[in-house]
């Protein structure tokens, strides 16, 4: 989704800003635009599609400055092509912006009985003309906190200024930002990973914040345009790998580090000299909680559904799950005994972080599982439990789900213990089991040529369906997420159980159909369902777990066997086949495979 760069400094910046661009490419875009400003005038690039274009585009058109913004876009208003591509411009000011303006069309109204005239199809122009109003009355400081006032809806900002040659100002409401400070220069960013080349210390503004970046130092104001002190914090300087290696693609590359994230996840949770799960400075005793609500979107959503089934058979704890773009818009009952989970890799979702500002403004208990630990959602949530599974730049989530699942899996044991609803011998058991899995997450990985095999017969179908029942259905809804979100192939989750109750309809003579069904409780009435859509005609990709008992069935078209485990940790080997079909089947098709069409990594917008 967009992202801003700017850097305030003596030496030019538009390479720095075009490289940290790139930084931010992850996060899904389709232009992206550069301003600097030099000679008292504010200079412009700006193309569609990649990074590269702009770049290729500044090498005809030198841009000099030694002070900058820079944006990648995700159209929200108006068609994504260089005239909407930000910045946008008037004579006096820059503007690029992150988020969605809601008033727009009223405060266009208005500029243009004032004479503004507009060039895009955007929201954010208008902020540009707002402040070239209201700076003809104003300073800096009050024509920003006017402007601020007037905007409905959530934005981060960067701006520059014709006739303040040594500033930038950023500001914040709903969509994050940072400032990074650097040896005679200082930068704005919409994430810190766009900074890390250059600084690891950060200031993160608070909703409401502005500020005013000068070469040497930066002041922050509240939203009455007070000034305010804040916190420099130093991140870790811990050098992570962003390269593919010998991966041809990022998705390919996190596919093969799943073991890895899971190590790091059991080693980090799990004391193995105690034999017991470390969650150090868990705030709330667990008689005060009797129940959770798990909310997330998308792949996260999975696994907060996932999660339910583990916190149910684990824990006497009620379990409600719930999709963030609708918690926030309903009448919630808060309760004081819940705890509210908030599930997410970027922890910069809208929406999630929407519903966790709901349940904080209503003084809940709040905790976050999050990838990225600086995000917004980790910063804002009462407790967290990091996933620790490194920076995921395909923009389809893989080891970040299995991150997520396996901490949900584990604070549900956790929970389970201390509630004394899970028997000692039964959590150590399960404990001694939880160690072995990343052995068996890399056995799983090695099914590899049947799958890209498998995947031709999907890439020429009309469409498909993965069916699963408990808690393989969560699995089946990611298989079909991943499978459409790559292919663009139409792909239907389904309860395997609920198939006689409308989606039959939709079987006919070739259909692929993936059924989920391990040799768990489900396992038989799963296989049954399965009969039933063979006999419509279905071709039937079995996922399963390897057993001494043959599946019987003659006419199954493929199967693929996952390594046996307890049944709690078969939905983390059943995921990875699903997640290498939709890799093979983007790979055939020549898809772009670390950045799908029209998607975005970090969404944050609702
Ligand atoms: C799908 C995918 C998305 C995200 C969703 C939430 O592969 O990645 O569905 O899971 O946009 O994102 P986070 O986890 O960052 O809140």
């Amino acid at each position: 989704m967009c992202g801003i760069i700017g850097i305030n400094s003596s030496r030019p910046v538009s390479s720095t800003i075009i490289s940290s661009l790139k930084k931010l490419e992850y996060r899904g875009y389709d232009s992206a635009g550069i301003a600097t400003l030099s000679n008292n005038e504010i200079n412009e690039v700006k193309s569609e599609g990649r990074v590269d274009n702009l770049e290729n585009n500044l090498l005809v058109q030198k841009m000099e400055g030694t002070i900058g913004i820079g944006h990648v876009r995700w159209a929200t208003h108006g068609l994504p092509n260089s005239i909407n591509a930000h910045p946008h411009s008037s004579q006096n000011v820059s503007v690029v912006h992150n988020g969605i303006i809601e008033n727009s069309t009223l405060l266009k109204k208005f500029l243009i009985s004032k004479g503004h005239k507009f060039k895009s199809q955007t929201d954010t122009e208008v902020i540009v003309h707002l402040i070239t109003e209201n700076l003809k009355t104003e300073n800096i400081v009050n024509s920003i906190k006017k402007t601020l006032k007037s905007l409905h809806g959530s934005f981060a900002l960067g701006i520059i200024f014709k006739d303040q040659p040594d500033l930038i100002v950023g500001a914040r409401r709903g969509s994050p930002l940072a400032v990074g400070y650097g040896p005679n220069e200082n930068y704005l960013g919409s994430d810190s990973y766009a900074l890390k080349a250059m600084t690891n210390k950060i200031t993160y503004l608070n909703d409401g914040e502005f500020c005013i970046i000068k070469k040497d130092h930066v002041e922050f104001f509240n939203e009455d345009g007070d000034k305010i002190n804040k916190k420099v914090l130093e991140l870790s300087l811990e050098d992570e790998k962003y390269d593919k290696g010998d991966y041809k693609h990022f998705m390919a590359k996190e596919i093969e580090e799943q073991p890895t994230t899971l190590k790091n996840g059991i080693n980090e949770y799990v004391d193995t000299l105690n034999n017991d799960i470390n969650i150090y400075n868990f705030p709330w005793k667990t008689n005060e909680i009797s129940s959770i609500t798990l909310i997330g979107c998308g792949t996260a959503y999975h696994s907060c559904l996932l999660a339910k089934y583990w916190f149910e058979e684990l824990t006497s704890l009620d379990v409600n799950v719930d999709i963030a773009s609708e918690f926030r818009y309903r009448k919630n009952r808060f309760k004081k005994e819940t705890l509210y989970i908030f599930v997410s890799q970027s922890g910069e979702t809208a929406d999630t972080y929407a519903a966790l500002d709901l349940c904080n403004q209503n003084d809940m208990k709040t905790c976050a599982v999050v990838n990225v630990i600086e995000s917004s959602i980790a910063r804002d949530s009462k407790f967290v439990l990091p996933i620790h599974c490194g920076t995921e730049i395909g923009v389809a989530s893989t080891k970040a789900f299995l991150g997520q699942i396996l901490i949900l899996y584990i604070l549900a044991l956790k929970l389970g213990s201390l509630r004394k609803d899970l028997k000692k011998e039964l959590f150590n058991e399960k404990l001694k089991d939880l160690k072995s899995l990343p052995k068996l997450a890399e056995k799983t990985l090695l099914t590899d040529n049947k799958i890209q095999t498998i995947s031709n017969t999907f890439n020429e179908a009309k469409g498909s369906m993965f069916l699963g029942r408990g808690f393989s259905f969560p699995i089946a809804l990611e298989g079909a997420l991943k499978l459409k979100e790559l292919s663009y192939i139409h792909a239907e989750g389904y309860p395997a159980g609920e198939m006689k109750h409308g989606p039959l309809a939709l079987i006919e003579e070739g259909m692929p159909v993936v059924v989920l069904a391990p040799r768990d409780n489900y396992y038989k009435k799963t296989i049954s369902n399965m009969q039933e859509v063979i006999a419509r005609g279905a071709k039937v990709l079995l996922v399963t777990n390897r057993s001494k008992d043959e599946v019987v069935s003659e006419n199954i078209w493929e199967k693929i066997e996952v390594e046996s485990a307890n049944e709690d940790l078969l939905p983390f080997l059943l995921t990875i086949p699903l997640q290498k079909l939709a890799y093979y089947s983007a790979l055939k098709k020549g898809f772009d495979i670390d950045k799908p069409r029209n998607l975005a990594k970090s969404v944050t917008v609702e």
